[in-house]
């Protein structure tokens, strides 16, 4: 798999250490249709403004997308653009595979207003000083996956990959989930495994999917 990596910097750049057939693109060697041409994959870790600047050249690209982007909104008709070019893209907030564990245990927390009418739920995340959006798309995304409103707080310190808190704290009892990025290689490889995914697994339809479908369908593929 030759995959074309935009933006080899903190993240992109373990991405290059693990996946040894990759071609870089950066501000000095920026992508074009031409130079795209070559390769399977793109796997981009762009900023997200920058990623927004190229994604009509990456459709034009016809190439498969995995991207790690966040902060920009995406083009409301972006969908059905791929769908009907027949393109699959897959992005996400958060690249751990460990994630999609703790998007089950949200889920989870989420039925808790049954039993805890009165609950309030609280999202902190903390981050190095050079992450651009605050709060992260990560806090963004469990504030969804528990589909009630919560707190949410940021904090920007040291060189902090990346934590994310969960709390429901109720008159009587507390539940926290906490889940802790030691390493930026655990974005690096949920890319490339997504990337594999979007390569050889037929069943994912074409448009743009979310990562954590994708894993959801590996690691309960078991369960009825
Ligand atoms: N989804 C996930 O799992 C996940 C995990 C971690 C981070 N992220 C996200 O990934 C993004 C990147 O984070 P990071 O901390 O790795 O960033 P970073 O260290 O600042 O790296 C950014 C990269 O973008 C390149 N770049 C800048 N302008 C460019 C341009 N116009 N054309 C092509 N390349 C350009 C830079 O190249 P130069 O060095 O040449 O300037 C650099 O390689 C952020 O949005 C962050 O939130 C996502």
């Amino acid at each position: 798999m030759k995959v074309a990596l935009l933006g080899a910097g903190k993240t992109g750049g373990k991405v290059a250490e693990l996946h040894k057939e990759t071609i870089i693109f950066n501000s000095t060697n920026k992508p074009t249709v031409e130079n795209l041409k070559s390769c399977d994959v793109v796997i981009s870790f762009l900023a997200g403004p920058i990623f927004a600047e190229y994604i009509d050249l990456l459709i034009e690209s016809n190439i498969p997308v995995v991207t790690g982007s966040t902060g920009f909104e995406w083009p409301s008709n972006i969908n059905q653009t791929l769908k009907s070019k027949k393109l699959k893209w897959v992005r996400a907030h958060n690249f751990s595979l460990g994630m999609n564990i703790v998007k089950k245990m949200i889920e989870i927390l989420s039925m808790s207003s049954e039993l805890y009418p009165e609950a309030q739920y609280m999202i902190h995340d903390i981050h190095h000083t050079q992450k651009l959006d605050s709060p992260s798309g990560t806090a963004l995304s469990w504030q969804d996956w528990l589909g009630k409103k919560a707190h949410i707080s940021a904090e920007r310190t040291g060189d902090v990959v990346g934590y994310h808190h969960l709390e429901m704290d109720s008159k009587q009892e507390k539940i926290k989930i906490t889940h802790e990025a030691k390493d930026r290689a655990i974005f690096a490889r949920g890319a490339l495994w997504a990337a594999d995914k979007i390569l050889n697994d037929n069943d994912i339809e074409y448009g743009l999917t979310h990562f954590s479908d994708i894993v959801s369908k590996y690691l309960y593929k078991d369960q009825k």
